[in-house]
């Protein structure tokens, strides 16, 4: 664009005393995730931000489990640490840790928030305080891969889990010829949070609802949700590896992208580096929606996951944190999170986005998968979802190793769940 010349001397001076004005800028220091790229990606965006306003910035690296990290934080926060400014919360801790995090109602405009998912705002809203801005938000999806459905004479990925099993059989069988250390599918079964992300996607595609429904009941002791249960149980040793049991999202993605497994339930994040330029299965993959039950109750299902960005209350320099995750959640660096990273962003406008549909089309295509997916019960339990989901993972893990029948798991989870409420969430 020509500007006169009057303007850009303007804009030149007014640049120049911005900076003036900043130059003794603060360190903020953020904590951020180090599953994948995510802790690579988090810190060029920071970085950049620092470049911009002449800040600095310290970058932290957290546990990969987001169970550990709940823990850290809850810790650091509850003897009312400033160390850290700007927190990278899940989904499902609003809840927990919002009283510890600035109101950023205060910060934040009307016009600005409203560019945002409203289902998103709303989980980050803890009576009346916006508690965190969406970052990328998550949804479990699929992975297979398509050059060995066409070897093994497979025109489409499974719909129901009866389709996986019988397909990951025959891959299996095929592969484990030329290669022993080939598997049917992956996921994660380590009893941690992931596992409850799984679980929940088993049993709600099942009809077997979300452990505590929207009203508060515990729900979870039911037959469908045994039968999904049974269902996850045969796979172990069978199309999954025994190891499975342990498995976060990083081991099942290293088995998947070594190239070792037919197909994979993980987040979005594993696509981008799936067809990394060094990954051996570039290409070769897809994501779809993952299965469901082949009952009449059965649907499709999705954990809804995802990430925000929180001011720590105790912070020394609120206005400077607040302007770092402002530009964190900005469209343009969702964007090229997005298409570098395969994150799902959270403000809808860049799911129409042309760059980003052309750099991750499934982002188009499973928009419905996403803006659909199922959250774990984390609003009703407030405080005590934790415990809950603890005694959720727990028990489904006990199934999956072969110690409890299902249903009995199911009913010894069901009055533990009501010990934990006891006489109220
Ligand atoms: C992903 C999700 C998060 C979930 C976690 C479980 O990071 O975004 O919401 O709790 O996985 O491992």
């Amino acid at each position: 664009m020509k500007l006169p010349r009057w303007l850009k001397l303007g804009l030149l001076a007014l640049g120049l005393s911005l900076v003036g004005a900043q130059a003794q800028g603060v360190t903020v220091t953020i904590s951020c995730g180090s599953v994948g790229k995510g802790y690579n990606f988090c810190k060029e965006g920071a970085e950049a931000w620092a470049k911009r306003t002449g800040n600095k910035v310290r970058v932290l690296a957290s546990p990969k489990s987001t169970t550990d990290r709940l823990a850290l934080y809850q810790q650091q926060l509850a003897a009312g640490s400033d160390e850290v400014d700007v927190y990278m919360i899940d989904v499902i801790w609003p809840g927990i840790l919002g009283e510890f995090f600035v109101d950023l109602n205060d910060y934040v405009e009307p016009k600005v928030k409203a560019d945002f998912f409203p289902a998103l705002i709303k989980a980050n809203t803890v009576d009346g305080r916006l508690v965190g801005l969406p970052w990328f938000t998550d949804a479990g999806i699929l992975y297979y891969r398509k050059d060995l459905l066409e070897k093994y004479g497979f025109s489409a990925p499974p719909t129901t889990w009866d389709e996986l099993k019988a397909m990951a059989e025959k891959i299996q069988a095929g592969e484990r010829k030329t290669n022993p250390k080939f598997w049917g599918f992956v996921w994660q079964g380590a009893a941690y949070e992931g596992l409850t992300c799984d679980a929940l996607e088993w049993i709600y595609s099942y009809g077997g609802g979300t452990i505590v429904d929207e009203a508060g009941n515990i729900t979870i002791n039911n037959p469908r949700a045994a039968a999904a249960l049974k269902m996850a149980k045969s796979w172990v040793n069978t199309i999954s590896p025994p190891g499975v049991l342990a498995y976060m999202e990083e081991e099942a993605r290293g088995v998947w992208q070594a190239g070792n497994a037919a197909f994979m339930r993980n987040w979005p994040y594993a696509y981008a580096l799936g067809n990394s330029p060094e990954s051996p299965i570039r290409g070769k993959f897809d994501v779809t929606v993952l299965p469901k039950a082949a009952t009449p109750e059965g649907r499709h299902a999705a954990t809804l996951g995802g990430w925000q960005l929180a001011v720590n209350r105790f912070s020394k320099h609120k206005k400077e944190a607040v302007d770092l995750i402002l530009y964190l959640t900005s469209y343009n660096e969702q964007k090229r999170r997005a298409i570098y990273g395969s994150y799902l962003p959270t403000r809808p406008a860049l799911y129409k986005d042309p760059d980003v549909l052309s750099a991750v089309p499934f982002m188009g295509r499973l928009y419905d998968v996403f803006v659909n997916a199922v959250p774990r019960p984390s609003a009703q339990t407030k405080k005590k979802y934790n415990q809950v989901s603890a005694a959720f993972w727990t028990a489904v893990h006990s199934v999956l190793e072969g110690k409890v029948p299902a249903e009995m798991a199911l009913r010894q989870l069901e009055m533990q769940l009501e010990r934990i409420k006891g006489a109220g969430w």
